[in-house]
């Protein structure tokens, strides 16, 4: 069901890799709600090619843009104000990327050129994107952005290595920039803490199989689902959430705030 909760709202959104994107989802819906877009991703996520896909069926055009590279940014903010027609109002930041994860490095032994490189495209680009857009003042008063993070920034889950640091950092870069670009300009940057979901990046973790279903057990409403989230990303988007701002949203089904469930419990033989 549609409330033309974004009619009339123009958008970026960053990271629509394949249809288990979380990115994809937010396409879709902020489509459905009556939103302009441009998609954006790597040149090399481009080469796929499951984003024409998306592009057609969302009426978007597609920007490719690195999101570690600050002139391909100002490319992106430039270009999309042309082909949308005005100033942006909503941002999706939906990327992630760790080297030491992808190639099963332990965190005390962590690469960090690996290291590093993670967190210029998962944090760094974020800061980067917000200076980009305003200095272009590309995003209209009340814009909302919205990058997406994982509960690994609070409390730690060993598989996820030096994703956990670059998440917390990514968080605090979306507190400092929303002081800022919120006193200045009334833009409001939020990160939403999600469920694990079974995406490319997400599936990328060793373990994360078993992961899921303990999150899952864990959790009173069960894991969140991409089109869940992307949902939630929709209302932080949309003018109803007018005054949120610099805040991590968890998104995880009461996940984060249930020490232990009974199911756990009984899988255990505790109960
Ligand atoms: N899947 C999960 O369990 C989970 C849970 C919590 C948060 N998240 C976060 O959600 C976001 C989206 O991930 P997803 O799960 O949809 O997986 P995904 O693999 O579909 O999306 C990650 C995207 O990042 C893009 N990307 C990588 N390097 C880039 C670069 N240099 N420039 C621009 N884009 C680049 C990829 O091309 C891809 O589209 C990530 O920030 C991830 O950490 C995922």
């Amino acid at each position: 069901m549609s409330y033309n909760l974004l009619k009339g709202k123009r958008g970026i959104i960053t990271g629509a890799l394949d249809e288990n994107s979380i990115a994809w989802k937010v396409a879709e819906k902020a489509h459905e709600e009556g939103a302009t877009f441009v998609l954006t991703n790597a040149p090399i996520a481009m080469r796929m090619g499951e984003i024409k896909e998306l592009a057609e069926k969302t009426n978007s055009e597609i920007i490719p843009a690195d999101a570690t590279n600050v002139e391909e940014l100002t490319a992106l903010f430039t270009k999309s104000q042309e082909i949308l027609g005005g100033k942006i109002d909503f941002v999706l930041h939906s990327i992630g990327m760790s080297v030491n994860i992808r190639k099963n490095i332990p965190y005390t032994e962590s690469n960090y050129e690996y290291f590093m490189k993670g967190i210029d495209v998962s944090a760094m680009s974020l800061h980067k994107m917000l200076a980009v857009a305003k200095k272009l003042d590309a995003i209209n008063e009340w814009g909302s952005v919205v990058a997406l993070t994982y509960a690994a920034a609070q409390r730690t889950y060993p598989f996820y290595t030096d994703m956990a640091d670059i998440k917390a950092m990514l968080e605090s870069i979306a507190r400092s920039f929303g002081y800022h670009y919120g006193l200045e300009k009334k833009v409001r940057i939020n990160t939403v803490s999600q469920s694990p979901t079974k995406t490319t990046a997400g599936t990328g973790i060793k373990g994360f199989g078993d992961f899921y279903d303990y999150a899952d057990a864990i959790a009173p409403l069960g894991n969140a689902s991409a089109e869940d989230c992307a949902n939630y990303c929709i209302t932080l988007f949309s003018d109803l959430t007018k005054m949120v701002t610099m805040q991590n949203l968890f998104h995880d089904g009461g996940y984060s705030t249930t020490g232990v469930s009974m199911g756990v419990m009984q899988k255990l033989g505790i109960q």
